[in-house]
């Protein structure tokens, strides 16, 4: 991908790589040599892209995979860049691909027609009191395998969407910059119900794998930091990360 392909928003960078380990790693490295606020680290192929949990990421050459780094004011808050990032994405996809249903599922997938097409890893690094939110994005726009995966997977091209990896990047981090101001300015409810409003499976049963334990349940809705809201006869519960299912899993 050439860098002059891709248009960013005033105050952001761009750096294109053929190959690295992980784009995540990349960025950090680069943030922390540099300080360099609104760094993005794309890269034609990962030698080691992680996902969630540790779980690997394929990384094969013609899919999107890039981190962008902003300096983050509130480490506490981080986990709203989460719904930032997944509903920039969706974004993205609804500007590009009209045709397509584009889902937000809890708390970073974004769903093609019910199936993941890409993967959101946030991790945070940072020296000297300043710390930088990385959000690594990994966008199927071509087919991958599905040996492996944890749920059914797609691709931007089986959906019937045509794009490039650069139209793509640019309208990410597009929507992405907007919304990062309209969260500054507005708080994070603004963000989250845009997110809402895109929601896969609000009101319907779903089934949650914590590290200790399944939990099933109506997704009923989200307390206003984003963490899940799971409605079953033991009463509410409130879960701030696990895989979701949706529909009754067996055991
Ligand atoms: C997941 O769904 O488990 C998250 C996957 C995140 C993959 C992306 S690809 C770009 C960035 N670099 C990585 O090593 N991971 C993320």
């Amino acid at each position: 991908m050439q860098p002059n392909e891709v248009v960013l928003p005033a105050g952001w960078s761009l750096e294109c790589l053929p190959s690295v380990d992980s784009t995540n790693e990349a960025v950090k490295r680069r943030v922390l040599e540099t300080g360099k606020d609104r760094l993005i680290i794309q890269a034609d192929q990962q030698t080691a892209g992680r996902g969630r949990r540790g779980r690997p990421w394929k990384s094969a050459a013609g899919n999107l995979f890039f981190s962008l780094a902003v300096k983050a004011g509130n480490i506490s808050r981080l986990g709203e860049y989460s719904f930032l990032s997944a509903l920039s994405l969706t974004l993205a996809v609804e500007e590009i691909c009209p045709r397509v249903s584009v889902k937000c599922k809890w708390p970073n997938d974004v769903l093609l027609n019910g199936k993941k097409m890409s993967g959101i890893l946030l991790e945070t690094t940072g020296k000297k009191g300043i710390e930088f939110l990385i959000s690594g994005i990994g966008v199927n726009i071509f087919p991958v395998s599905e040996e492996g995966m944890l749920y059914p997977v797609t691709s931007l091209a089986q959906e019937g969407c045509t794009t490039d990896k650069s139209e793509m990047l640019s309208a990410i981090v597009r929507h992405f910059d907007r919304l990062d101001k309209l969260r500054e300015e507005e708080g994070f409810l603004p963000v989250l119900d845009l997110w809402k409003s895109r929601a896969y499976g609000l009101g319907g049963m779903i089934t949650v794998n914590l590290p200790d334990r399944r939990l099933t349940g109506t997704f009923s809705g989200l307390d206003n930091d984003g963490s899940l809201l799971l409605n079953n006869a033991d009463g509410e519960h409130k879960i701030t990360a696990g895989d979701v299912f949706f529909g009754v899993q067996g055991n």
